[in-house]
């Protein structure tokens, strides 16, 4: 068993290698170089994440597997070659795409990723689990984030490999990003054990802001710190930072972040219009719901006081209404 995963290693890094070599070289990299030149990645970036290009050709790889004897049913079962069914032939899963290696803490490739040039679907195609690579235990760029995470005593989550990799180009090299799920709990503690606070800067979707909302949910009850960072609606990270620049990245988004019932108070805030007495009252309701289920008296005060200045209202009334509620959610 030990044996094959070391197998399994060496092949993934070979092609690490391999997609890599072929980006940087006139004659193959081409097409893949100019796609990563008009985003806007650096050399320098392209040299950190290893990123590669898979030609548009069905044997290539599969050829340098066999020319240096890889274990082709291993990498078949890895997902990086495929087996025809009418011939048992093996052929290459990338094609036409750029290659994002998938690294360990140790920074040994465990799976692959490959964006289409173009918007083929799917737009990344993953290779799957294997004794290397659980996806729920991996987080993109940690092996480069790890050093900053301490540092700073903080770590940044995001959503998408390009969002990290233009984080760490603008200088927020504390980035990171969950693979393509939403925040596990082990993926969580490989952070808490390097930092004390977490904050998630998901895309401005509806998708990425309930996905936040769970992540931050699952910490209420523990003493960790997780906040949400907040971008104009439809951005997400790399939009952000190309549009705006790495310094309004740095201090209108992830300094700016908010903890779970501040950023839920301003999300419904800009639902309604408080103007309007009747969508206060709503306004006001939705909130007090909202802190009714904190677990802690402290911070249920805390919120209970910024609501009362909010609307100049008693923080008597508001008290007695949200121990109601939390009487009724018991
Ligand atoms: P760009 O379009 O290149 O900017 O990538 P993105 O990171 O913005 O993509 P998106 O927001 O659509 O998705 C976020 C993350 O979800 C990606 O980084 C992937 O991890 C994952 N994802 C997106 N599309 C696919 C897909 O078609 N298949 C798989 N397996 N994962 C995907
Ligand atoms: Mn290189
Ligand atoms: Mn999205
Ligand atoms: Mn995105
Ligand atoms: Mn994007």
């Amino acid at each position: 068993r030990d044996q094959s995963k070391k197998q399994l290693s060496e092949g993934m890094d070979l092609l690490t290698k391999f997609y890599h070599y072929l980006l940087a070289t006139a004659k193959f990299g081409k097409s893949g170089m100019n796609y990563l030149n008009d985003r806007g990645f650096t050399k320098d970036m392209i040299e950190r994440f290893q990123l590669g290009y898979a030609i548009d050709s069905w044997d290539t790889a599969t050829s340098l597997l066999e020319r240096r004897q890889v274990n082709l049913g291993q990498m078949e079962k890895a997902g990086l070659i495929g087996k025809r069914g009418f011939d048992n032939k093996y052929f290459d899963r990338f094609r036409n795409r750029i290659i994002f290696p998938i690294f360990n803490p140790r920074g040994q490739t465990v799976a692959f990723a490959g964006r289409t040039l173009g918007d083929e679907k799917p737009k990344y195609l993953n290779t799957p689990e294997s004794s290397l690579f659980h996806k729920g235990k991996i987080l993109y760029g940690y092996h480069l984030a790890r050093q900053s995470i301490r540092k700073s005593n903080q770590a940044v989550l995001l959503e998408g490999y390009v969002d990290v990799i233009r984080a760490h180009q603008a200088g927020v090299t504390n980035s990171v990003a969950s693979m393509g799920t939403s925040l596990t709990e082990e993926q969580a503690a490989m952070l808490f054990r390097a930092a004390e606070t977490i904050i998630i800067c998901y895309d401005s979707d509806t998708a990425g802001i309930e996905a936040s909302f769970r992540a931050a949910a699952m910490f209420q009850e523990s003493n960790k710190i997780v906040k949400i960072a907040k971008m104009p609606e439809g951005f997400d990270p790399d939009d952000y930072i190309r549009k705006f620049g790495g310094e309004r990245f740095k201090s209108d988004v992830i300094g700016a972040s908010q903890t779970l019932m501040t950023f839920k108070m301003d999300y419904f805030r800009r639902k309604r219009n408080l103007v309007d007495e009747g969508d206060r009252l709503l306004y006001i309701e939705e909130v007090l719901k909202e802190i009714s289920t904190l677990k802690r008296a402290v911070e249920r005060d805390h919120y209970l006081r910024l609501l009362a200045e909010e609307f100049s209202i008693s923080l008597d009334a508001l008290k007695r209404q949200e121990m109601q509620m939390y009487k009724a959610a018991k």
